[in-house]
């Protein structure tokens, strides 16, 4: 890894001390197809989708750019670091001299950006991160992505720009936005920069729109993993107001390749909502939590609900399974199950994340509930 170090070794056809032996060495005439920059690519999202790409795209070249706030962790990506064509630099997307100094050094030709202050509960508490970051960091990005003629821009947003719905419908493409909380807010105003950007500038852009991920290495404020690690320490769980609220889950897995998809076959200025056609209430995710970890459901607390809180979310995803005949491949049993076992083996790296600040966090968040 060459950290914070701009080198130049890996965009002049050679690859070094080629032995062969590890996945980071690569044949010395291997020619790289895409130069991706992908900004936070240390959190959930953006670190299954670094991983996936490096795995399965070896003709890929990556950049990932992560300022490490309290969400981007390198352990992620820890037996990635090494590879020759991920190089991982921290800093901000705020930062538009670093950004266009990335670009032009490692000669980038998309940006996906996955980089976002990402907590509802968060952007109620403290709502102005959330605008720099990602409506500041959106920007700057895309002022750069205009500069340099950038071939795509992908900008990784969330089904809750379109607000909330009753119990019937889903949100379309044509779904006007209508964002409830501080975080859907910054992102509906981030998507709508890009789509100004496109009409104004002619920057090739798209936007995903995405309903809720599940899957390894989430971050435990986000619902699932944080009932997980209650669960295992057989603490409390904090359900908000009824329970009954509904999201549709996606497999992390599912996502990353449908962005891939995206990257490769889709037309420039198209928007697409992705989702997992898995509407669950909370408490029925709850259960098969409990359920597969052996807990008792007394465990459950009903608290004080989030303020504003979204009643459900449910995508109309045809556009993107008629346009790019993409469906999930992986259904919510199998992928629930395929989370919980990887927290429970991965036990290191949950005590890790939620050492430190994050007994805080809980204690501001959860104390007086
Ligand atoms: P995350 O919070 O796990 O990760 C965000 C990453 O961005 C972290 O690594 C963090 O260090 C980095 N980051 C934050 N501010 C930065 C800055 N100023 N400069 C550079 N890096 C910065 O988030 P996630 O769940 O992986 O979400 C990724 C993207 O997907 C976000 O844009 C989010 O809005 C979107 N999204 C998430 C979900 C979901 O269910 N998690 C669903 C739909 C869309
Ligand atoms: P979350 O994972 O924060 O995602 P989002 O709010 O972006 O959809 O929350 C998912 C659902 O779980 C949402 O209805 C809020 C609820 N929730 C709880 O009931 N308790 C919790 O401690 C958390 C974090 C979420």
């Amino acid at each position: 890894m060459s950290r914070l170090n701009i080198g130049r070794d890996h965009w002049n056809g050679s690859w070094g001390n080629c032995d062969g032996t590890s996945p980071c060495r690569r044949q010395l005439n291997e020619t790289i197809m895409k130069r991706i920059l992908v900004t936070g690519g240390a959190g959930f999202i953006g670190s299954n989708f670094v991983r996936m790409v490096l795995s399965e795209h070896p003709d890929c070249f990556i950049v990932n750019l992560d300022k490490l706030t309290y969400a981007g962790n390198l352990e992620n990506l820890a037996e990635f670091l090494e590879y020759q064509n991920h190089k991982f630099v921290k800093g901000d997307i705020c930062d538009g001299t670093l950004v266009e100094k990335i670009v032009d050094e490692y000669r980038i030709d998309s940006i996906i950006n996955f980089a976002a202050e990402s907590h509802v509960d968060r952007s109620i508490t403290e709502p102005k991160i959330f605008v720099e970051t990602n409506i500041t960091g959106t920007l700057t990005l895309l002022e750069v992505a205009r500069d340099k003629n950038l071939e795509r821009f992908i900008q990784i947003s969330t089904d809750e720009v379109y607000g909330a719905l009753g119990p019937e419908g889903k949100f379309t493409e044509q779904t006007p936005l209508s964002p409830n909380s501080p975080y859907s807010a910054s992102k509906a105003a981030a998507d709508h920069l890009v789509r100004a950007f496109g009409h104004t500038w002619g920057v090739k852009y798209n936007i995903t729109r995405c309903s809720n991920n599940y899957g390894e290495y989430q971050f435990p404020e986000k619902m699932i993993p944080l009932m997980i690690n209650n669960a295992l320490n057989d603490k409390e769980l904090p359900v908000y107001g009824d329970g009954l609220y509904v999201r549709d889950w996606l497999y992390v897995y599912d996502h990353c390749a449908v962005i891939w998809q995206i990257l490769q076959k889709a037309p420039p200025g198209e928007i697409y909502n992705i989702g997992g056609c898995n509407e669950k209430t909370n408490l029925e995710v709850i259960d098969v939590i409990l359920n597969r970890l052996g807990k008792p459901k007394s465990l459950i607390k009903h608290v004080t609900d989030r303020p504003g809180h979204d009643r459900r979310y449910a995508i109309d995803a045809s556009k993107i399974i008629s346009e790019l005949n993409w469906r999930p491949s992986v259904g919510f049993e199998e992928g629930i199950n395929k989370t919980i076992d990887w927290y429970l083996q991965n036990q290191d790296w949950l005590g890790n994340v939620v050492s430190g600040d994050y007994q805080k966090y809980y204690e501001s968040m959860y104390g007086n509930r």
